[in-house]
Protein backbone atom coordinates (compact mmCIF):
# COMPACT_ATOMS: atom_id res chain seq x y z
CA UNK A 1 0.00 0.00 0.00
CA UNK A 2 1.44 3.42 -0.91
CA UNK A 3 1.84 6.35 2.14
CA UNK A 4 0.14 8.40 0.00
CA UNK A 5 -2.55 8.46 -2.67
CA UNK A 6 -3.88 11.22 -5.17
CA UNK A 7 -6.28 11.19 -7.56
CA UNK A 8 -8.31 13.00 -10.14
CA UNK A 9 -11.89 13.60 -10.15
CA UNK A 10 -14.33 14.96 -13.09
CA UNK A 11 -16.97 13.22 -15.18
CA UNK A 12 -17.01 11.14 -17.65
CA UNK A 13 -13.01 11.18 -17.41
CA UNK A 14 -12.46 8.52 -20.06
CA UNK A 15 -9.21 9.83 -20.84
CA UNK A 16 -6.91 11.72 -18.90
CA UNK A 17 -2.89 11.68 -18.75
CA UNK A 18 -2.48 12.84 -15.26
CA UNK A 19 -1.95 9.47 -13.14
CA UNK A 20 0.34 9.08 -16.52
CA UNK A 21 2.43 12.16 -15.28
CA UNK A 22 2.53 11.73 -11.81
CA UNK A 23 3.06 7.66 -11.32
CA UNK A 24 5.79 9.07 -13.77
CA UNK A 25 7.17 11.44 -11.55
CA UNK A 26 6.96 9.09 -7.88
CA UNK A 27 8.72 6.33 -9.82
CA UNK A 28 11.93 9.01 -11.19
CA UNK A 29 11.48 10.33 -7.20
CA UNK A 30 11.14 7.15 -5.62
CA UNK A 31 8.48 8.53 -3.97
CA UNK A 32 6.00 6.00 -2.15
CA UNK A 33 2.87 7.60 -3.48
CA UNK A 34 0.38 6.31 -6.34
CA UNK A 35 -1.83 8.53 -8.58
CA UNK A 36 -5.42 7.56 -9.69
CA UNK A 37 -7.91 8.62 -12.05
CA UNK A 38 -11.38 8.76 -10.26
CA UNK A 39 -14.58 9.09 -11.94
CA UNK A 40 -17.51 10.78 -10.08
CA UNK A 41 -20.90 11.85 -10.41
CA UNK A 42 -22.04 14.56 -9.37
CA UNK A 43 -24.11 13.46 -6.47
CA UNK A 44 -20.86 11.44 -5.13
CA UNK A 45 -19.23 15.15 -5.35
CA UNK A 46 -19.30 16.58 -1.75
CA UNK A 47 -19.31 13.26 -0.02
CA UNK A 48 -15.66 12.05 -1.64
CA UNK A 49 -14.45 15.78 -0.75
CA UNK A 50 -15.79 15.73 2.96
CA UNK A 51 -13.92 11.84 2.92
CA UNK A 52 -10.91 13.19 2.74
CA UNK A 53 -10.07 9.46 1.53
CA UNK A 54 -6.62 10.73 -0.58
CA UNK A 55 -3.92 13.78 0.56
CA UNK A 56 -4.75 15.56 -2.65
CA UNK A 57 -6.58 15.33 -5.85
CA UNK A 58 -7.15 17.28 -9.22
CA UNK A 59 -10.33 18.49 -10.23
CA UNK A 60 -10.93 18.65 -13.98
CA UNK A 61 -14.55 19.30 -15.99
CA UNK A 62 -17.03 19.82 -15.23
CA UNK A 63 -16.63 20.00 -11.46
CA UNK A 64 -13.78 22.55 -11.55
CA UNK A 65 -16.61 25.58 -9.65
CA UNK A 66 -18.89 23.14 -8.77
CA UNK A 67 -16.36 22.36 -5.97
CA UNK A 68 -16.36 25.52 -4.30
CA UNK A 69 -19.16 25.34 -1.73
CA UNK A 70 -17.40 22.14 -0.25
CA UNK A 71 -13.99 23.99 0.35
CA UNK A 72 -12.34 25.54 3.80
CA UNK A 73 -10.73 27.67 2.07
CA UNK A 74 -9.31 29.35 -1.33
CA UNK A 75 -5.77 29.78 -2.87
CA UNK A 76 -5.66 33.50 -4.03
CA UNK A 77 -4.94 31.91 -7.54
CA UNK A 78 -8.49 29.87 -7.06
CA UNK A 79 -10.21 33.21 -5.61
CA UNK A 80 -9.25 35.17 -8.47
CA UNK A 81 -10.30 32.98 -11.21
CA UNK A 82 -13.17 31.58 -9.79
CA UNK A 83 -12.21 28.18 -10.79
CA UNK A 84 -10.18 25.22 -8.75
CA UNK A 85 -8.26 22.67 -10.67
CA UNK A 86 -6.38 21.36 -7.04
CA UNK A 87 -7.29 20.44 -3.53
CA UNK A 88 -4.90 19.66 -0.80
CA UNK A 89 -4.90 19.74 2.69
CA UNK A 90 -3.27 22.67 4.45
CA UNK A 91 -3.28 23.29 8.84
CA UNK A 92 -5.69 20.61 8.56
CA UNK A 93 -8.07 22.76 6.20
CA UNK A 94 -9.16 21.83 2.90
CA UNK A 95 -7.46 24.48 0.34
CA UNK A 96 -8.68 25.10 -3.53
CA UNK A 97 -6.15 26.32 -6.25
CA UNK A 98 -6.13 27.00 -9.55
CA UNK A 99 -2.62 25.58 -11.50
CA UNK A 100 -4.35 26.03 -14.79
CA UNK A 101 -3.94 30.17 -14.97
CA UNK A 102 -0.09 29.55 -13.55
CA UNK A 103 0.83 26.73 -15.79
CA UNK A 104 -0.75 29.10 -19.15
CA UNK A 105 1.45 31.62 -18.11
CA UNK A 106 4.78 29.54 -17.79
CA UNK A 107 3.84 28.02 -21.33
CA UNK A 108 3.86 31.25 -22.66
CA UNK A 109 6.49 32.71 -21.08
CA UNK A 110 8.88 29.68 -22.40
CA UNK A 111 7.70 30.64 -25.95
CA UNK A 112 8.58 34.12 -25.33
CA UNK A 113 4.38 35.01 -25.79
CA UNK A 114 3.60 38.28 -24.38
CA UNK A 115 0.07 38.87 -23.84
CA UNK A 116 0.14 42.52 -23.43
CA UNK A 117 -1.60 44.93 -25.48
CA UNK A 118 -2.36 41.87 -27.40
CA UNK A 119 -6.27 40.87 -29.45
CA UNK A 120 -6.91 37.55 -28.06
CA UNK A 121 -10.09 35.20 -28.93
CA UNK A 122 -10.68 31.98 -26.27
CA UNK A 123 -13.15 29.65 -27.78
CA UNK A 124 -15.62 28.34 -25.31
CA UNK A 125 -16.89 29.52 -21.81
CA UNK A 126 -16.39 26.64 -19.42
CA UNK A 127 -14.69 26.48 -16.74
CA UNK A 128 -10.97 26.98 -18.50
CA UNK A 129 -12.08 29.64 -20.83
CA UNK A 130 -12.94 31.58 -16.98
CA UNK A 131 -9.15 30.94 -15.95
CA UNK A 132 -7.95 32.06 -19.19
CA UNK A 133 -10.15 35.23 -19.59
CA UNK A 134 -9.02 36.48 -16.22
CA UNK A 135 -4.63 35.57 -16.68
CA UNK A 136 -4.97 37.43 -20.15
CA UNK A 137 -6.55 40.73 -18.47
CA UNK A 138 -4.35 40.44 -15.35
CA UNK A 139 -1.80 40.44 -17.80
CA UNK A 140 -2.81 43.42 -19.73
CA UNK A 141 -4.21 41.98 -23.39
CA UNK A 142 -5.88 44.69 -25.00
CA UNK A 143 -8.87 42.68 -26.40
CA UNK A 144 -10.43 39.10 -25.03
CA UNK A 145 -13.38 38.28 -27.85
CA UNK A 146 -15.02 35.43 -25.99
CA UNK A 147 -16.89 32.98 -28.68
CA UNK A 148 -19.27 30.45 -27.17
CA UNK A 149 -22.40 28.25 -28.35
CA UNK A 150 -23.94 28.89 -25.54
CA UNK A 151 -23.57 32.92 -25.62
CA UNK A 152 -25.14 33.63 -21.90
CA UNK A 153 -21.92 31.81 -20.63
CA UNK A 154 -19.48 33.99 -22.19
CA UNK A 155 -21.31 36.75 -21.51
CA UNK A 156 -20.95 36.03 -17.96
CA UNK A 157 -17.19 35.93 -18.03
CA UNK A 158 -16.76 39.07 -19.12
CA UNK A 159 -18.60 40.66 -16.62
CA UNK A 160 -17.66 38.95 -13.68
CA UNK A 161 -13.65 38.06 -14.52
CA UNK A 162 -11.71 41.12 -15.88
CA UNK A 163 -9.04 42.27 -13.70
CA UNK A 164 -7.43 45.40 -15.36
CA UNK A 165 -9.30 48.60 -16.49
CA UNK A 166 -7.11 48.32 -19.79
CA UNK A 167 -8.54 45.13 -20.88
CA UNK A 168 -11.57 45.01 -23.25
CA UNK A 169 -13.64 41.53 -22.91
CA UNK A 170 -16.38 40.86 -25.03
CA UNK A 171 -18.73 38.30 -26.15
CA UNK A 172 -20.41 36.84 -29.32
CA UNK A 173 -21.81 33.39 -30.58
CA UNK A 174 -19.60 30.76 -31.87
CA UNK A 175 -20.95 31.37 -35.03
CA UNK A 176 -19.04 35.00 -35.42
CA UNK A 177 -15.17 33.39 -34.78
CA UNK A 178 -14.74 33.84 -38.54
CA UNK A 179 -14.84 37.59 -38.24
CA UNK A 180 -13.06 37.39 -34.46
CA UNK A 181 -10.35 35.60 -36.19
CA UNK A 182 -9.22 38.16 -38.66
CA UNK A 183 -7.58 40.67 -36.18
CA UNK A 184 -6.51 38.08 -33.74
CA UNK A 185 -3.21 37.74 -32.34
CA UNK A 186 -3.42 34.46 -29.76
CA UNK A 187 -6.09 31.96 -30.52
CA UNK A 188 -7.36 29.81 -27.22
CA UNK A 189 -9.19 26.81 -28.33
CA UNK A 190 -11.04 25.39 -25.20
CA UNK A 191 -13.63 23.77 -27.11
CA UNK A 192 -13.16 20.11 -28.65
CA UNK A 193 -14.04 21.69 -31.89
CA UNK A 194 -12.12 21.25 -35.42
CA UNK A 195 -12.17 24.49 -37.55
CA UNK A 196 -10.88 24.08 -41.11
CA UNK A 197 -10.88 27.99 -41.46
CA UNK A 198 -7.53 28.33 -39.28
CA UNK A 199 -5.80 27.47 -42.09
CA UNK A 200 -6.16 31.01 -43.16
CA UNK A 201 -4.77 32.68 -40.37
CA UNK A 202 -1.42 34.75 -40.73
CA UNK A 203 1.78 33.28 -39.59
CA UNK A 204 1.95 35.25 -36.53
CA UNK A 205 -0.94 34.11 -34.96
CA UNK A 206 -0.31 31.85 -32.24
CA UNK A 207 -2.95 29.11 -31.71
CA UNK A 208 -2.82 27.16 -28.27
CA UNK A 209 -5.29 24.07 -27.98
CA UNK A 210 -5.98 22.88 -24.70
CA UNK A 211 -8.04 19.45 -25.79
CA UNK A 212 -5.26 16.60 -25.42
CA UNK A 213 -7.18 13.61 -25.94
CA UNK A 214 -6.53 13.13 -29.76
CA UNK A 215 -3.39 12.11 -31.26
CA UNK A 216 -3.24 15.00 -33.90
CA UNK A 217 -6.06 17.03 -35.35
CA UNK A 218 -6.08 18.05 -38.93
CA UNK A 219 -5.62 21.61 -38.13
CA UNK A 220 -2.85 20.52 -35.90
CA UNK A 221 -1.29 18.76 -38.91
CA UNK A 222 -2.13 21.66 -41.28
CA UNK A 223 -0.68 24.71 -39.09
CA UNK A 224 2.58 22.60 -38.27
CA UNK A 225 2.88 22.28 -42.64
CA UNK A 226 2.23 26.00 -42.85
CA UNK A 227 4.80 27.03 -39.56
CA UNK A 228 2.06 28.73 -37.51
CA UNK A 229 2.88 29.54 -33.95
CA UNK A 230 1.08 26.13 -32.31
CA UNK A 231 0.94 25.01 -28.88
CA UNK A 232 -0.08 21.58 -27.97
CA UNK A 233 -2.40 21.13 -24.98
CA UNK A 234 -0.03 18.63 -23.17
CA UNK A 235 2.49 20.95 -22.65
CA UNK A 236 -0.44 22.69 -20.85
CA UNK A 237 -1.07 19.93 -18.94
CA UNK A 238 2.37 19.10 -18.12
CA UNK A 239 2.95 22.76 -16.92
CA UNK A 240 -0.12 22.65 -14.74
CA UNK A 241 0.39 19.24 -12.95
CA UNK A 242 4.41 20.53 -12.13
CA UNK A 243 2.48 23.35 -10.40
CA UNK A 244 -0.09 20.64 -8.68
CA UNK A 245 3.24 18.34 -7.53
CA UNK A 246 4.58 21.12 -6.18
CA UNK A 247 1.76 22.00 -3.25
CA UNK A 248 1.67 17.81 -2.94
CA UNK A 249 5.55 17.61 -2.36
CA UNK A 250 6.87 21.40 -1.55
CA UNK A 251 10.24 20.31 -0.47
CA UNK A 252 10.64 18.97 -4.47
CA UNK A 253 11.07 23.02 -5.48
CA UNK A 254 13.23 22.13 -8.29
CA UNK A 255 10.16 19.71 -9.87
CA UNK A 256 10.41 21.94 -13.56
CA UNK A 257 13.61 19.71 -14.74
CA UNK A 258 11.07 17.16 -15.20
CA UNK A 259 9.56 19.20 -17.44
CA UNK A 260 10.99 18.49 -21.16
CA UNK A 261 11.72 14.80 -20.26
CA UNK A 262 7.79 14.57 -19.61
CA UNK A 263 7.06 17.50 -22.85
CA UNK A 264 9.38 14.56 -24.63
CA UNK A 265 8.07 10.94 -23.31
CA UNK A 266 4.02 12.32 -24.08
CA UNK A 267 5.72 13.96 -27.61
CA UNK A 268 4.49 17.35 -27.26
N1 LIG B 1 -4.56 20.43 -21.49
C1 LIG B 1 -4.97 20.49 -20.23
O1 LIG B 1 -4.21 20.31 -19.28
C2 LIG B 1 -6.36 20.82 -19.92
C3 LIG B 1 -6.71 21.38 -18.68
C4 LIG B 1 -8.02 21.73 -18.46
C5 LIG B 1 -8.96 21.47 -19.45
N2 LIG B 1 -8.59 20.91 -20.62
C6 LIG B 1 -9.54 20.64 -21.69
O2 LIG B 1 -10.09 21.87 -22.10
C7 LIG B 1 -11.43 21.68 -22.47
C8 LIG B 1 -12.31 22.69 -21.74
O3 LIG B 1 -12.30 22.45 -20.36
P1 LIG B 1 -13.39 23.16 -19.42
O4 LIG B 1 -13.11 22.74 -18.04
O5 LIG B 1 -13.50 24.60 -19.75
O6 LIG B 1 -14.72 22.39 -19.94
P2 LIG B 1 -16.24 22.89 -19.85
O7 LIG B 1 -16.45 23.74 -18.65
O8 LIG B 1 -17.08 21.66 -20.02
O9 LIG B 1 -16.42 23.81 -21.16
C9 LIG B 1 -16.37 23.25 -22.46
C10 LIG B 1 -16.62 24.34 -23.48
O10 LIG B 1 -16.60 23.73 -24.79
C11 LIG B 1 -17.82 24.04 -25.47
N3 LIG B 1 -18.22 22.89 -26.27
C12 LIG B 1 -18.27 21.59 -25.86
N4 LIG B 1 -18.71 20.81 -26.88
C13 LIG B 1 -18.94 21.64 -27.92
C14 LIG B 1 -19.40 21.44 -29.24
N5 LIG B 1 -19.69 20.22 -29.70
N6 LIG B 1 -19.54 22.52 -30.05
C15 LIG B 1 -19.21 23.77 -29.60
N7 LIG B 1 -18.77 24.02 -28.36
C16 LIG B 1 -18.63 22.97 -27.53
C17 LIG B 1 -18.84 24.32 -24.37
O11 LIG B 1 -19.86 25.14 -24.92
P3 LIG B 1 -21.27 25.38 -24.14
O12 LIG B 1 -20.96 26.38 -23.07
O13 LIG B 1 -22.17 25.89 -25.18
O14 LIG B 1 -21.67 24.04 -23.58
C18 LIG B 1 -17.97 25.01 -23.33
O15 LIG B 1 -17.82 26.37 -23.63
C19 LIG B 1 -11.78 20.22 -22.15
O16 LIG B 1 -11.65 19.46 -23.35
C20 LIG B 1 -10.71 19.81 -21.18
O17 LIG B 1 -10.41 18.42 -21.28
C21 LIG B 1 -7.31 20.60 -20.88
Amino acid sequence: MNDKQFCVIGWPLSFTLSPFIFNTLFDELKLNASYSRNPLKKEELQSFVHSKKVTGFNVTTPYKKEILPYLESLSEEAHQTGCVNLVYEENQKLVGHNTDGLGFIHILKKQDISLEKKNIVIMGAGGLSQTLAYKCSEHKAKHVFIVNRTLEKAQKICTQFKYCEQTQLTSSHLKDLKNALLETDIILNTTPLYFSHFKNLSRNTVLMDFTYDRIETPYEIEFKRNKVNFINGKTFLIAQALYSFQKFFPQYEDIFQYEKKLQNTLNC
